[in-house]
């Protein structure tokens, strides 16, 4: 089966037809009204996860709250929120999210195959009946990847990746086009980009690229504009052109991860902040994006420095603030 749109073929389109159509009229009115919907959403189903990633934004901001949302709760806040505004996809992130399977079933109930998980990988992956794919996160290969993630980090996720691509066909699909991979790059990881993409074509079904976005000016991790990282995009660039079915960033937003994109400082300017409604573990709003903060008082990302993918995507496509 072709992919016409993020790995849907024909069939998924017409039997979503609502959601895509939703989602055209979105684009309409947002290009002839310059209205502002929310077309995606972004859920902290958790404030807990297994391991502490050293590049990771969310131990920034995050409350040492021990109350969750309940199941209950969620479906409750999935009507009034990402149902009413008639959202897309909405990404499951946390915390880790697998660490909550409950939360991830109510969701995929709710929305049928617009839920995307994404996972650091290191627990067995369930076979969700309606779930949209998987976003496993995997920092470079594997010495560099359990240096940001933690020993061992690495062969626990390939394993879970492999024995889910092992298992049975879901709804009638292969199971590896269940798993997307993620890699953010930073200065420790950008070596491995290409031994990565070598590693897994073949075996999953697409890889996607951000870059590191700091929330302090001297964060070491943060790959500078400049020579350096322009090569590094165009090496990626030069790879998707071999690999235009696995490499799923387009060309134009690579381009655009040379430089500054979205804002000025901490201050959002082209970047479409308002187009993902991005909730934290108790459901309240983040801000300025998804990997913000509902306490205006917590640590800001560097919006000038920002590699955030599902931003520069919409920037990509010629939404702007
Ligand atoms: C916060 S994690 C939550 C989901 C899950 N625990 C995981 O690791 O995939 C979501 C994604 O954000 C990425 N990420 C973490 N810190 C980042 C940063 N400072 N800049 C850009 N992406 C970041 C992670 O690598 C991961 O792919
Ligand atoms: S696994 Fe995900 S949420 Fe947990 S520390 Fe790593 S990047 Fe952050
Ligand atoms: S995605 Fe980047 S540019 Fe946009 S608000 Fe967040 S940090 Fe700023």
């Amino acid at each position: 089966m072709v992919d016409l749109v993020y790995g849907m073929g024909i069939t998924d389109i017409v039997r979503d037809f609502p959601a895509h159509f939703s989602m055209l009229t979105k684009y309409l009115s947002i290009k002839l009204f310059k209205s502002k919907p929310f077309i995606y959403g972004s859920a902290d189903i958790i404030n807990i996860c297994n391991l502490h990633c050293s590049h990771c934004y969310w131990w920034k901001t995050r409350r040492n709250e021990k109350d969750e949302l309940s199941v209950e709760d969620w479906r409750k806040l999935i009507k009034n929120t990402f149902k009413k505004h008639h959202v897309y996809v909405v990404t499951l992130v946390g915390g880790e999210p697998l660490m909550r399977q409950e939360v991830v079933e109510t969701f995929c109930e709710e929305m049928p195959r617009r839920i995307c998980v994404v996972t650091n990988g290191t627990y067995p992956l369930p076979r969700f009946k309606n779930l949209y794919f998987y976003w496993v996160s995997l920092d470079g290969t594997e010495q560099i990847h359990d240096s940001i993630r933690g020993k061992g980090a690495y062969a626990k996720t390939k394993k879970n990746i492999l024995d889910y691509i092992a298992g049975p066909s879901r709804n009638g699909k292969p199971a590896w086009k269940d798993i997307w991979i993620t890699m953010t790059i930073n200065s420790m990881n950008y070596k491995t980009i290409e031994g990565l993409i070598e590693e897994w074509k073949g075996t999953i079904n697409k890889i996607g690229f951000q870059f590191h976005t700091p929330f302090d000016d001297n964060d070491p991790l943060w790959l500078p504009f400049g020579e350096n990282r322009s090569k590094v995009v165009d090496k990626i660039i030069e790879l998707r052109k071999r690999y235009p079915d696995f490499i799923m960033n387009t060309e134009k937003q690579l381009q655009l991860m040379k430089g500054t994109w979205g804002g000025t400082k901490t201050t959002p300017i082209d970047c479409p902040s308002w187009a993902i409604l991005s909730l934290d573990h108790k459901g309240k709003t983040k801000h300025p994006c998804c990997i913000g903060s509902s306490d205006s008082n917590a640590l800001k990302p560097i919006c000038e420095k920002c590699g955030v993918g599902c931003y520069s995507i919409l920037v990509a496509q010629g939404l702007k603030n």
